[in-house]
């Protein structure tokens, strides 16, 4: 795991975004996560975009996960959020933005087609993820098995009460979504988490320096050839060998 540390969760969005254009500039397919935390890279990306410095008319995109029962032009639909804070800012071709279908009449199905499509595409080059603060990354929720592959996915009472922020109130949050699995994630070619603020500073650690364990759904990382893991300071706070991941950051050998 490559552990980048940064000041501040402008720093983080930086350090992301100057990963992320080397994968669009190459027409790449992108995993793309929704939530709050990527939202300041989606912001970088757009600016970038406009001054000509990055396009995305060559890439793809397949999102993480989606709720069910939720019409997709419902406006916390995934399929909506992310043309919302991203996608239609920059020139991505539409069509090419895909997300799992949450308002299909037969989840199961629509799971197995969606990790389907992303084999025919090739597969995903880069995935972003966000980390839930009870390790959960895409709605793989503790207990998810590791190899998992894109299913329907009950939400932990957690989550729920985490994401009642998006809606009116707590009862209006889905129960279920479809999220690609912990093995769907683990194909990609390269995995970037970002993560900022305390309040993800335990499920970091998990991540990090626990033991690989479907408690931890992100632990998962561990077994990645090619996982890039970038924190704020608050969001490391709690990892025991800080000052070692550090010092690897700052003296990377050339
Ligand atoms: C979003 C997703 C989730 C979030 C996570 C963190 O597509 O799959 O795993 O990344 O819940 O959410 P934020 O960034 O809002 O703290």
């Amino acid at each position: 795991m490559d552990i980048l540390i940064r000041s501040t969760p402008a720093e983080v969005a930086t350090a992301a975004a100057d990963i992320f254009v080397r994968y669009a500039n190459a027409g790449a397919t992108l995993g793309l996560a929704t939530g709050s935390t990527p939202v300041a890279l989606y912001q970088e990306l757009t600016s970038r975009c406009e001054r000509g410095e990055v396009s995305f008319a060559r890439s793809r995109a397949f999102l993480l996960d989606e709720y069910v029962g939720l019409d997709r032009f419902h406006e916390q639909s995934y399929y909506s959020t992310i043309r919302r804070v991203f996608t239609s800012h920059v020139d991505f071709i539409d069509e090419l933005v895909q997300s799992p279908e949450g308002d299909a009449a037969n989840p199961d199905r629509a799971a197995a087609a969606y990790d389907q499509a992303i084999r025919h595409a090739g597969g995903i080059d880069i995935q972003l993820l966000g980390i839930g603060g009870n390790g959960h990354i895409g709605f793989n929720e503790p207990s998810s098995s590791l190899q998992s592959r894109t299913r329907l996915e009950t939400l932990h009472p957690r989550t729920v009460q985490d994401n009642a922020r998006f809606f009116e109130n707590t009862d209006s949050v889905p129960r279920y979504a479809l999220t690609q699995g912990l093995g769907t994630i683990s194909e990609a070619r390269h995995l970037l988490l970002l993560a900022t603020g305390t309040e993800k500073s335990t499920a970091v650690r998990n991540m990090v320096e626990g033991p690989l364990s479907a408690h931890c759904p992100a632990s998962v990382l561990q077994l990645h050839p090619r996982a890039t893991v970038i924190l704020d300071e608050d969001a490391a706070s709690q990892l025991e060998d800080l000052e070692y991941y550090r010092f690897v950051d700052e003296h990377r050998p050339h």
